[in-house]
């Protein structure tokens, strides 16, 4: 009796030893993944030893009933009591082994600010059927974006910012229906965007700005409705703006500025969801259009340095919100109308036109 519980017990007991640790095809994906990198000053990958790689493997954590390893959350910026000790943010050289793509079931990778970490982004990752997050921002990540970016089906963030990822946009990569978070600032991306980008149909957020796109805006991002901040500042995009931007529903950010867009700017734009835009630095002529009214709310309103002529039209002091305005290196001329949106500003909001006057310029 005493020796079939003992066996029992064994056996219970070892079943649960198998079924807390993680398979060892997991744990040797992890050591080679963690033999590519380097990280110097804090030792974060210390804990990574033993053979329960779920268990305080530091950024390590397993599905709770599969027992395979979920998500590798490395942050090098963060505030776990380990940065505390050691007084200072994370750095971390090498690169991200291919081995990472031997962990079938990841569904998030976070490999983000170590700002060392180079070479390409393993072209594997496109394999893993799982994979809802991949945030590689603030390292040194060179190449393209995998071709196949497009076979991740459920892939809800792509966020690598601040890299010197290089090529075209693949155009898979408007397959993503499921994609909710687009970041690829700071980047040496060039090319055009995708005509089909408005394909993207959960994108809440698409921010390209600081790459080398060019091209003119596809107006099919005006069918992402749920789209409510694209960052496209700071290319080299060109022709129009669409008008159907200005029709968006929830579109609340709209940063264009510093490319080389031209043509007139869009009635629909001036009573519109949109509270920040900034046109600034453009090619942009003919007049603002003089269609402010209740439903024009702008928390920050930036159309300086392009080559805007005739009046500041009336029916901005009819506006029903302008916090920060900028006019100015434009051509503009005339008056500057009264009421309270202008009540607040400054000359500076104004300067560098061609013959703007009243308050808060000189008398006309
Ligand atoms: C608008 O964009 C310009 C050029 O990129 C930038 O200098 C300016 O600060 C921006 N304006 C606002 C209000 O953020």
């Amino acid at each position: 009796m005493a020796l079939k519980l003992f066996i029992i017990a064994t056996v219970v007991l070892a079943g649960a030893v198998t079924v807390a640790s993680c398979p060892p095809t997991d744990r040797e994906a992890l050591l080679a993944f963690r033999s590519a990198l380097h990280e110097p000053y804090l030792g974060i990958f210390n804990s990574w030893s033993g053979y329960d790689c779920c268990h305080n493997w530091y950024g390590v954590s397993c599905d709770p009933e599969t027992r395979r390893v979920a998500d590798i959350n490395l942050r090098g910026e963060s505030e776990d009591p380990i940065f505390e000790r050691a007084g200072r943010t994370g750095y971390m050289t090498g690169t991200i082994s291919p081995a990472i793509c031997k962990l079938r079931r990841l569904s998030s990778i976070i490999i983000a600010d170590w700002k060392g970490i180079s070479g390409e982004i393993p072209t594997c990752i496109t394999s893993l059927p799982f994979l809802r997050i991949l945030d590689l921002i603030g390292n040194k990540l060179s190449g393209p974006i995998p071709a196949g970016i497009g076979r991740l089906q459920r892939l809800t963030v792509l966020n690598v910012a601040d890299n010197l990822i290089s090529a075209t946009i693949p155009s898979s990569l408007t397959r993503i229906s499921t994609l909710t978070h687009l970041d690829l600032r700071n980047n040496r991306i060039s090319g055009e965007l995708p005509r089909d980008f408005g394909r993207l149909g959960m994108l809440s957020r698409a921010l390209l700005s600081r790459n080398q796109f060019s091209g003119t805006i596809p107006s099919s991002i005006s069918n992402i409705y749920r789209l409510a901040d694209l960052d496209l500042s700071l290319n080299r995009f060109s022709g129009q703006i669409p008008a159907s931007l200005g029709k968006m529903a929830v579109l609340s950010t709209l940063n264009l500025d510093g490319n080389l867009i031209s043509g007139q700017i869009p009635i629909t734009l001036i009573n519109s969801a949109v509270s920040i835009l900034n046109l600034s630095r453009n090619a942009l002529d003919g007049e603002i259009p003089d269609a402010f009214g209740q439903g024009s709310y702008f928390t920050s309103l930036d159309l300086s340095y392009n080559k805007l002529r005739g009046p500041i039209p009336k029916s901005m002091a009819g506006a029903a919100y302008i916090g920060h305005l900028d006019l100015s290196h434009n051509h503009l001329c005339g008056r500057i109308p009264g009421g309270s949106p202008f009540d607040h500003l400054e000359a500076s909001s104004f300067v560098y036109n061609d013959c703007l006057c009243g308050k808060p310029l000189r008398a006309c």
